[in-house]
């Protein structure tokens, strides 16, 4: 099957980053949220940064006005109704997920692929809650994803041979590397990475260190881009939570029991860089 229209459903950070990439390889692309305003702050975000190329000289100003007009803003999943994959990028809840799912199902042709973009959640549960689960599959993209070149692929129990194969050539045609990763609690990549940021936590939590001194640690001595805590607050405190709850309730292993810290300061609606304090401040 030829993908030529997707649907991404969630217009937040990783929602707008999957449209912006997805846009720039040419596919067109419904981008869809609940309410319009969620929508329009999503376009902005990617006008913003498509302009900030413009300044650079990387981009034409021809090339962001036909880039843009290939993505129709949307606040009904029925725009989808004709779109070969839909990706789901919505709030990182079971229900939720589930609940859009079974709407996708009723909507999108029998032949559409259903993808999710999950951070943690299991995709065979997602899976089994539509009528075509060798249809449904796991896309889970990084933040920022316009740079970050990985996509975990992860196939539920019953995702068929070729939506694994259509789902691998779309990751490389719009320039990311695949990699398949098995159905689990956290796949591969926030398994490791969400679990060290929880333990940077615990280290500011039981007074070992500061946020800036765990920070200065990981960047100086191994060599991370941004420290722990930080990648904390730009991922979002309350996604680092419910990746943690679905580890620690997958596995059953006390490992992975989440900082009281993070709890907290998610219960104080402290949620990083998105409300403007995690555990640093911004403007
Ligand atoms: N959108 C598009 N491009 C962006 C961007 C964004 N939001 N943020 C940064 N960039 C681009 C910049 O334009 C710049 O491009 P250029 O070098 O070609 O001009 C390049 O990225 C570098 O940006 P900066 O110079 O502003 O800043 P840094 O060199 O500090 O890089 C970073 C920023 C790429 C975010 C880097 O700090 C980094 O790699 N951090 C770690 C990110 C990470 O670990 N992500 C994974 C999070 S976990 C996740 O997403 C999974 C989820 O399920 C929880």
């Amino acid at each position: 099957m030829r993908i030529q229209k997707i649907m991404v459903v969630g217009s937040g950070q990783m929602g707008s980053g999957i449209v912006q990439v997805l846009a720039q390889s040419g596919f067109q692309v419904v981008m869809n949220d609940m309410k319009e305003e969620f929508v329009q702050r999503g376009l902005a975000k990617i006008t913003k940064q498509l302009n900030r190329e413009v300044e650079k000289g990387r981009r034409t100003k021809e090339e962001v006005t036909a880039l843009l007009s290939r993505i129709q803003p949307s606040t009904i999943l029925e725009d989808g109704k004709d779109a070969q994959l839909v990706i789901e990028a919505a709030t990182e809840n079971k229900k939720v997920k589930h609940e859009i799912f079974k709407r996708l199902d009723e909507i999108l042709p029998a032949e559409a692929i259903l993808a999710t973009n999950t951070s943690s959640l299991p995709i065979t549960e997602i899976a089994a809650v539509t009528s075509r689960p060798e249809k449904v599959i796991g896309m889970h993209f990084f933040n920022p994803v316009p740079v970050m070149k990985l996509i975990e692929v992860i196939r539920g129990l019953a995702t068929s041979e070729d939506t694994f194969t259509s789902v691998m050539e779309l990751a490389k045609e719009i320039g990311k590397v695949p990699v398949e990763v098995k159905d689990f609690p956290g796949f591969a990549a926030n398994r490791v990475l969400v679990t060290m940021i929880n333990e940077a936590i615990y280290t500011v939590y039981e007074g070992i260190s500061t946020p800036e001194g765990v920070d200065s640690v990981m960047k100086l001595g191994a060599n991370h881009p941004m420290g722990p805590i930080e990648l904390a607050d730009y991922v979002g405190l309350d996604v680092c939570l419910a990746v943690m709850e679905v580890l620690y309730e997958g596995y059953g292993d006390p490992k992975y029991r989440p900082c009281p810290l993070l709890r907290k300061y998610v219960n104080a609606g402290w949620l990083g860089v998105k409300t403007g304090r995690g555990f640093y401040k911004y403007n």
